[in-house]
């Protein structure tokens, strides 16, 4: 039916049906068949998953190009490559875009991008995650300059948004060149496994460049950046399970700078002891254990959702209730590396500390940690100031911060993981705590060197001393004398007093000095 010969309001109601059924069906049904034949579900697909059924409404479903390059004029599909809306997650608001890998293989067009800003203001004004799918080849080749310039104004608009609302990105499909910048900018990137890759220039260049010869795959597949690369925070199986996960992780989030996260109905007793834990460090301080165990222990009902957990796995961070409330979880692995603090963990933490601390959401630091990881890689490739993030993120960090130093805390790895004297507001220890200058052995052997040199029996001398020096500071009751440490408690009590100290936090106001922002050694 044409526009001109329209009159009747049936005939209008008509052309709108029509105008919509075209909009649904995106690039076609070849193109869709040709994208579902990957195992991967389409544009408007992904939104069903990810929104609570029926939540999902459109907006500019009827925008299109106005490109009058290499005959794009012929071609036009109304949306333009790209679904935007709003709906809901779990029942609280969310926004979305998703793009549509049948349409221009997604390409970013000037109009993709207005429509993406236009969403990202409304997630913006109106305090609410926003959620990217992206699948694209990019710049919309035909359109040049106007489609470079539509991914700035999104990396702007990330920007400002940064802090204010959770923004999450999935990746479900290509995403290369400068299109990596805007998910990169986001809090938390998904991706799929075998289906989805990030770089910013691609095999053929590198090999022209470079003269390495790697796959797309192992260049910038969800294996690479959820191990090597740590862009990504979570690789999943497949569509289904990455859009699921996104619903997962709101789960704990709040809906913006300004709300509090949210409060689920919990089973589990805040006054639950687990005698267990009293016998759970292993009486050998050089025997490492699973902090995973311990916190899937004294969490709500065992559930704990890991943040990068294949990247830097000396560090632990992710979120978990207690008493139904979110918390942010940060922990030494004595698993990995001993715990000791490197240059991975200590981005990997300050990150998640700074989302925490931006959306309000208490931190609970456990803390086993030897000290920083020695080493000329770890010195030469700056762990001065990458590590110096860590203890930025922490000192700056507002929101209610509990520590418990189940062993070790050793150096200056005991200030950085949220000591006292970084605005730590309560800070436990178990009995098993050591908290010194450094190791016993280290210590004497510095600080008693002529002695032993001299002794008559060097090694019995330097084991008599070891021992002094392990009675007066392995422990942590010359910190709790000094105020370090608020309580020594029984390892059975976990749980009750981190619940205990969360709800005396619960209406904690702090700040920090007026300023337009810190400098952090980025
Ligand atoms: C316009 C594009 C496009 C693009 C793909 N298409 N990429 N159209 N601009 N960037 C179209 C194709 O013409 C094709 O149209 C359809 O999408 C599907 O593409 P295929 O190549 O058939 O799909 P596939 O074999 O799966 O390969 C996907 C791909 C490949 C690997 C993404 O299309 C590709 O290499 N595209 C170009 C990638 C690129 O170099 N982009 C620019 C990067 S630079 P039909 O009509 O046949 O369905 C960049 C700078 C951003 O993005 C800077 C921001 C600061």
């Amino acid at each position: 039916m044409s526009d001109s010969l329209i009159n009747t309001t049936a005939e209008k109601n008509l052309l709108l049906e029509q105008k919509n059924n075209e909009a649904l069906v995106g690039g076609g049904a070849d193109r869709i068949a040709k994208h579902k034949a990957n195992g991967r579900l389409t544009a408007r697909e992904r939104i069903d998953v990810l929104c609570d059924p029926g939540s999902f409404v459109e907006i500019d479903r009827l925008a299109s190009h106005n490109c009058q390059n290499f005959g794009m004029e012929k071609k036009n599909f109304p949306g333009d490559g790209v679904i935007t809306g709003y709906g809901r997650i779990n029942g609280k608001s969310i926004y979305v875009y998703s793009q549509d890998f049948t349409v221009f293989g997604g390409s970013m067009s000037k109009t993709q991008a207005r429509k993406i800003c236009k969403l990202m203001e409304m997630a913006l004004k109106n305090g609410a995650p926003l959620i990217g799918i992206n699948d694209s080849g990019g710049a919309r080749i035909h359109e040049g300059v106007e489609a470079l310039t539509g991914y700035a104004d999104i990396f702007l608009k990330n920007v400002l948004a940064s802090g204010v609302v959770p923004q999450i990105s999935a990746i479900m499909g290509p995403c290369a060149g400068g299109a990596v910048y805007s998910p990169s900018l986001t809090d938390f990137i998904f991706m799929v496994k075998d289906t989805s890759y990030m770089f910013v220039t691609g095999p053929d260049v590198i090999k022209s460049v470079t003269h390495e010869d790697v796959t797309k795959e192992e260049l910038g597949g969800a294996k690479t950046h959820t191990q090597k690369s740590g862009v990504a925070h979570f690789s999943t199986e497949d569509d289904k399970n990455c859009l699921l996960m996104i619903r997962e992780l709101l789960n704990f989030l709040p809906s913006n700078n300004v709300d509090d996260p949210p409060v689920l109905p919990t089973i589990d007793s805040p006054d639950r002891i687990d005698e267990q834990l009293n016998s759970f460090i292993p009486d050998n301080s050089k025997k490492p254990y699973d902090m995973k165990e311990l916190i899937k222990t004294i969490v709500d009902e065992g559930y704990f959702l890991d943040v990068q957990q294949a990247y830097a796995q000396n560090i632990i961070v992710g979120f978990a209730r207690f008493n139904g409330r979110s918390v942010g979880i940060v922990a030494n692995q004595p698993t990995h590396l001993a715990g000791c603090l490197n240059i991975e963990a200590s981005k990997k933490s300050a990150r998640f500390v700074r989302f925490c601390d931006a959306f309000n959401i208490p931190l609970v630091t456990l803390v086993d940690v030897p000290g920083f990881l020695p080493g000329t890689d770890q010195e030469w490739a700056g762990i001065i100031t990458h590590g110096a993030k860590l203890l930025y993120a922490y000192a700056e960090a507002t929101v209610p911060k509990v520590t418990l130093i189940t062993r070790k805390a050793y150096g200056g790895a005991f200030d950085v993981m949220s000591s006292k004297a970084l605005r730590g507001d309560i800070n436990l220890a178990y009995p098993t705590a050591e908290i010194a200058v450094m190791g016993a052995e280290g210590a004497v052997n510095i600080i008693f060197r002529n002695e032993i040199k001299t002794a008559k029996d060097p090694a019995a001398e330097r084991a008599k001393l070891t021992e002094e020096y392990e009675l007066k500071f392995n422990n942590p009751y010359a910190a709790a004398e000094l105020g370090f440490v608020d309580e020594v408690i029984e390892p059975a009590m976990t749980r009750v007093r981190i619940i205990n100290s969360l709800e005396m936090l619960k209406n904690k106001r702090d700040h920090n000095p007026p300023k337009k922002h810190g400098n952090i050694p980025l």
